[in-house]
């Protein structure tokens, strides 16, 4: 069983760990190894890290555990992507805090934060072993539920070479952004947007 769940500052060390496992198998061929080492320093960071759970919206796929609370099942997930995660996902922050601890494993992460007039998807990772299984969906629809009401638009940057996440986001109503934030992604990265 797959919970969705919003993060807590507990949860940052497991979160980090889904971009330094995911990061390197991702992006092997399809950056050079400095954007991995460079980005990995700069967005994986703990601080970085700490600062999406507090100033942005983190949520964790987590595997294992019991899904207590059934009003919040959605498609055979436990999908809590708001605020309430106080008596449904909270059983054991300490045990989600690391990874593989009890029965508990932070599979995959979801991080917006807004920019400007926009919210951004900033990250969007699965590990490896977990793709493919409808976890990257169950995080993105979380996001989605867990935007402030009336967000009409989310947008996301993504590496241009890397196909396979272009395709996940095509079949998830992504497209082109019409409009972007002013800031600079450089030549690697392309902006895609969805309407809600
Ligand atoms: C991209 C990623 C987040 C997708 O998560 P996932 O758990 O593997 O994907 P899901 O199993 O949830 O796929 C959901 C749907 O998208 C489809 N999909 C997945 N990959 C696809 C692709 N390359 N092309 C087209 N559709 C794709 C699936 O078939 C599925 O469709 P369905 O709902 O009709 O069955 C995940 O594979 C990942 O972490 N990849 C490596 C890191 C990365 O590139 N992250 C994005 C950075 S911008």
């Amino acid at each position: 069983m797959i919970r969705v769940c919003k993060a807590e500052l507990d949860d940052a060390e497991a979160v980090r760990e889904v971009g330094l496992k995911t990061w390197p198998v991702a992006y092997d061929g399809l950056a050079s190894p400095e954007f991995v080492v460079d980005g990995l320093a700069e967005w994986w960071s703990p601080e970085a890290v700490e600062r999406g759970i507090t100033k942005g919206i983190t949520l964790i796929a987590v595997d294992g555990g019991e899904c207590v609370d059934g009003d919040e099942e959605r498609g055979g997930e436990c999908v809590d992507g708001d605020e309430e995660r106080g008596g449904e996902c909270a059983d054991g922050d300490e045990k989600r805090a690391g990874e593989g601890v009890g029965d508990e494993r932070v599979v995959g992460m979801v991080g917006l934060g807004r920019e400007g007039d926009f919210w951004v998807m900033w990250k969007l990772y699965v590990l490896p072993e977990y793709q493919g299984k409808g976890i990257g969906k169950a995080l993105l629809d979380g996001a989605i539920a867990a935007l402030p009401a009336g967000t009409s638009r989310l947008l996301l940057d993504v590496l241009v070479t890397n196909e396979p996440a272009i395709g996940f986001y095509r079949k998830n109503g992504f497209g082109a952004a019409r409009s972007t934030p002013d800031r600079e992604l450089g030549d690697e990265l392309i902006w895609m947007s969805r309407d809600l």
